[in-house]
C-alpha cells in the first residue's frame, strides 16, 4: 500500500462536490479544488484566494474565487471528450500527499487524458499542470484551454470589469465588488504539437483554441503555467502574472514540478509524523498532516488560515477559534514561525476586537467569532436556515461565544509556555492577553449579595446550548486569560519597565488591582459524581440518548441547536465541551476527574462537529482506553480521505476540508499516543501507544533544532536531526 497516495477509481457524478475537496492541492496563498481539467460551475470549480473578502450586496462576505487559469477541454470529431459530458470508460483520480500533486486518468474511448497540477509551494503565485492526450483514434481535435470564470461562488459574484488579452500569455483581469481589489490571472501554455490556433474572449473567460489532427496512437503532450496576484501583492498585479508564467515556461514544467517537490521536502524534514503497524492510520495521518501544511500561510506572516482552510467559501472563509485550539498546536511545536503567523493575525486584528467588545458595551478585546480581514466579524446574526419555513434563524454565535476571546489569549500564553519565546507577547502578544482579559472583567457579573461572579448567557464550544450562564470551559479558559494576564509580571519581572509601559498605554492601573480578585470569584461549575456541570443547570436537562433525539427529526438536514432544535432541551450535545477544557487544562484535573467525565459526556455527544472526535480520543488517551482513542483517531485523521463530516447546517452548505480535525489528527498522534509536553523548550514524554501501532515517529523544533521523536511498546528516543 502507498502510504502517501489516496486514489479514487470510478466516475461518479455523484461526488464531485466531495471530490473537489478530497483532492484540493494548494499552498497557502490558494487552494485549487480537486475537479477535472474541464470543470464548468455545476463541479464547484474554484481557485479560492487567502486573505481576500468581498461582499455582493447584503449577502454574506466571504473569500474571493480567482478565474481558473488550468482550464482545458477537449472536443474530438465534434464529441466534447468532457466530464460530465460523455461518460468515461475509465475514471482514476488521485493525489500525492507528499508533494501536493493531483492527477486525473480519465478513458474516453477515443481519447485519453492524463493531467497532473501542482500549486507551487515554492512559489505561492504559481499554479501548473502537465497533460497528455493519448489517442486511439484519427481524427480532428479541438482543444480549448485557457482561464475560465465560469467558477463557484456561494455568495457572489464577486468579480466585475472583465478585461482580456489574448496572445502567447493570455491574461483576465477583473475587480471585486466591495473594495476594489484587482485580481489577476495569466496564463501560458507550452506544447510539443501544431496546429492551428485561435483566440477568443468569452462570457466564460479568455480561451485559446488549437485545432489539429491527431493520428491514431499520437500522443499530445502540453503544459500549462497559470499564475495569480491580486492588488494586494503589490501594485500591477496583471504585469507580475505575465512575467511568472512566461518565467514559468522558460523554465519549463519539470523545473517548476521539481521546485514544488523540494520544498515539500522541506516541509516534510520539519514536521514528518508517521506510523508503523498500521496501514490505514498511516495514510491518514500523511493525508491529515498534507491538507494542514498545504494551506499554511508561508508567504506572509501575518495570516491565520480559515475553519474550511482553502477548500472553498464555506464558513465564509473566516478564522474561527479553530486555529489557536486545533491547528496551533502542530504549527507550534513543528514550525514555530507558522504558529506566529497565526497569533500575529490576532495581533493585528486587535483593533477590531476592541471595536466588537465596544459595540457590545465592554471595554478590552472580544474577538470576532468569525474573523475576516483586519479582525473584522463575518459572523451574522441569522447562520442557520430552517428546513420546514426556509427562514433565517437566529443564532447567537457571533454575541454570546465569548469563549474566542480566552481561546486567543491561551495560544499566546501557551507559545510562550512550550517555547519560552518571550518576543511574541513583546510584539503585541501581552497587549491581546491584557486587553482579553480587561473584557472579562467587564463581562463579569455578581448579584450583590453573593461572593461569586458570574458569566452569565453565553454559548460555549456545544452550540446546540445557546445562552447559557456559567459554561464551565468558559468561565475556565476565561480565569486562564485572567491569570495569563497576571503571569505577565512574572514573565517579564526582569524587565518591568515594559510592562510599566504597556500598562499606561492601556491605562491598566485599575484592571490590574482587578485581577486576582476577578480570578477568585469567577464561578467554577456543579460537581455531581465527580462529573463537571456544563453549565448552570445542564443536569436539570432531559436525559435522554443520541438515537432518541436523532429519532425526533422531522428532515435529515433540521439543526438540533437553538430554540426549537431537538437536542436544546436534552443533555445531548454537539461537541466536546467540558472534555475539551480537560484536553486543554490537563493539569487542573484529575485523572479520576478525567475518566468520570469522559464516561458522562461520551454517550451525550452527537460529535456534530469534526473538532469533537480529537478531544475525546486525547481524554481517551490519559484514561487508558487505547481502543476507543484509536478509533477516534482514524476518524479524525481520515476525515478529509472519506468526504466525512457534515455538509449542512439547515439548509446551509458546510462542507469542505476540515482543517481543525487534520490538527486533531497530530494532537492525538503527537499529545496523546506519545504524551509529549514541551515546556520551556524541554521535551517530555509519556506514551500511550494503542496496540495497532508499532512504532511512532514525529519530528519536531525546539529551540531552533529539529528533533526526533520514536516511541515503540518497549520505550523511546529523542535525537537531533
Ligand atoms: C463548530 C465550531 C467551529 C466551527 C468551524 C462549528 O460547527 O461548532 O466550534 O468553530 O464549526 O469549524
Amino acid at each position: 500500500m502507498n502510504l502517501w497516495t489516496l486514489e479514487k477509481q470510478g466516475y461518479d457524478p455523484g461526488s464531485v462536490v466531495d471530490d473537489g475537496n478530497r483532492f484540493l492541492i494548494a499552498n497557502g496563498y490558494m487552494g485549487v479544488r480537486g475537479t477535472v481539467d474541464e470543470a464548468d460551475k455545476g463541479a464547484f470549480p474554484a481557485v479560492n484566494l487567502a486573505g481576500v473578502y468581498d461582499r455582493n450586496g447584503d449577502k454574506w462576505r466571504e473569500p474571493v474565487n480567482a478565474p481558473n487559469g488550468l482550464f482545458l477541454r477537449l472536443t474530438f470529431n465534434k464529441e466534447p471528450m468532457a466530464l460530465p459530458h460523455r461518460t468515461p470508460r475509465s475514471h482514476r483520480l488521485s493525489i500525492d500527499y507528499r508533494h501536493g500533486i493531483f492527477r486525473r486518468e480519465t478513458d474516453f474511448g477515443p481519447v485519453r487524458i492524463v493531467s497532473e497540477r501542482m500549486a507551487s509551494l515554492a512559489q505561492p503565485h504559481l499554479l501548473a499542470s502537465r497533460v497528455q492526450l493519448a489517442f486511439r483514434e484519427a481524427g480532428e481535435a479541438e482543444l480549448a484551454t485557457g482561464i475560465s470564470t465560469d467558477i463557484w461562488d456561494i455568495n457572489g459574484p464577486h468579480l466585475f470589469d472583465f478585461r482580456y488579452e489574448a496572445g502567447e500569455t493570455l491574461a483576465c483581469t477583473a475587480v471585486t465588488g466591495e473594495k476594489g481589489i484587482e485580481v489577476a490571472v495569466a496564463q501560458a501554455v507550452s506544447r510539443n504539437l501544431d496546429g492551428e490556433e485561435s483566440f477568443c474572449r468569452e462570457e466564460k473567460g479568455v480561451l485559446r483554441t488549437l485545432r489539429f489532427h491527431a493520428e491514431a496512437g499520437e500522443t499530445v503532450t502540453l503544459s500549462l503555467f497559470a499564475a495569480v496576484f491580486t492588488g494586494l501583492d503589490g501594485a500591477s498585479p496583471v504585469d507580475e502574472a505575465k512575467a511568472l508564467c512566461q518565467q514559468a515556461k522558460a523554465a519549463g514544467t519539470d523545473a517548476c514540478f521539481a521546485e514544488n517537490a523540494a520544498a515539500w521536502e522541506a516541509v516534510w524534514d520539519r514536521c514528518e509524523a508517521d506510523i508503523e503497524g498500521d496501514d490505514e492510520g498511516a495514510l491518514a495521518l500523511h493525508a491529515s498532516q498534507y491538507y494542514l501544511n498545504s494551506i499554511a500561510p508561508r508567504h506572509r506572516n501575518d495570516l491565520s488560515i480559515p475553519a474550511r482552510g482553502l477548500s472553498g467559501q464555506t464558513y465564509k472563509g473566516a478564522i474561527f477559534w479553530d486555529s489557536e485550539i486545533f491547528l496551533f498546536p502542530m504549527f507550534v511545536h513543528t514550525q514555530p514561525e507558522v504558529a506566529r503567523s497565526l497569533l500575529r493575525y490576532r495581533i493585528e486584528s486587535l483593533p477590531g476586537a476592541r471595536e466588537k467588545a465596544a459595540e457590545y458595551g465592554y471595554r478590552g478585546a472580544f474577538y470576532a467569532w468569525e474573523s475576516q480581514e483586519g479582525g473584522r466579524e463575518g459572523c451574522t446574526d441569522f447562520n442557520v436556515v430552517d428546513v420546514f419555513t426556509h427562514r433565517p434563524v437566529r443564532t447567537y454565535f457571533r454575541d454570546k461565544q465569548i469563549h474566542i476571546s480566552a481561546d486567543v489569549a491561551y495560544a499566546m500564553a501557551q507559545y510562550y509556555t512550550i517555547t519560552g519565546d518571550r518576543s511574541l507577547l513583546e510584539a503585541g502578544g501581552a497587549e491581546v492577553i491584557l486587553e482579553c482579559a480587561r473584557f472579562y472583567l467587564g463581562r463579569m457579573s455578581r448579584q450583590l449579595d453573593r461572593e461569586e461572579a458570574d458569566l452569565l448567557d453565553v454559548i460555549g464550544p456545544d452550540e446546540y446550548h445557546e445562552r447559557v450562564s456559567n459554561n464551565a470551559f468558559t468561565n475556565a479558559m476565561a480565569r486562564y486569560c485572567l491569570e495569563s494576564a497576571l503571569k505577565l509580571k512574572e514573565i517579564f519581572a526582569d524587565e518591568l519597565s515594559y510592562l510599566a509601559a504597556l500598562t499606561q498605554k492601556l491605562g491598566y492601573e485599575k484592571d490590574w488591582a482587578l485581577l486576582p480578585e476577578a480570578v477568585r470569584a469567577l464561578r467554577r461549575p456543579r460537581i455531581q459524581n465527580g462529573v463537571l456541570e456544563q453549565f448552570d443547570g445542564y443536569f436539570d436537562l432531559e436525559d435522554c440518548t443520541l438515537d432518541e433525539v436523532r429519532s425526533r427529526l422531522r428532515d435529515p438536514r433540521e439543526y438540533w441547536g437553538g430554540d426549537h432544535g431537538v437536542a436544546g432541551t436534552t443533555q445531548i450535545i454537539k461537541q466536546a465541551d467540558v472534555i475539551a477544557l480537560m484536553a486543554l487544562l490537563p493539569e487542573a484535573f484529575t485523572d479520576e476527574q478525567a475518566a468520570a467525565n469522559y464516561a458522562y459526556y461520551e454517550p451525550r455527544t452527537e460529535h456534530g462537529s469534526s473538532l469533537s472526535a480529537c478531544m475525546y480520543a486525547l481524554t481517551a488517551c490519559r484514561i487508558g482506553r487505547l481502543d476507543k482513542a484509536w478509533e477516534l483517531f482514524l476518524k479524525t485523521a481520515s476525515i478529509d480521505m472519506t468526504g466525512g463530516g457534515k455538509q449542512w447546517a439547515g439548509e446551509v452548505y458546510i462542507g469542505g476540508t476540515h482543517p481543525a480535525s487534520n490538527g486533531g489528527a497530530w494532537m492525538i498522534a503527537a499529545l496523546g499516543f506519545a504524551g509529549l509536553r514541551v515546556r520551556q523548550g524541554m521535551i517530555e514524554l509519556h506514551p500511550r501507544l494503542p496496540k495497532q501501532i508499532d512504532r511512532l515517529r514525529f519530528r519536531l523544533t525546539v529551540n531552533g533544532a529539529v528533533h526526533e521523536v520514536t516511541v515503540t511498546h518497549s520505550g523511546y528516543s529523542i535525537k537531533v536531526i
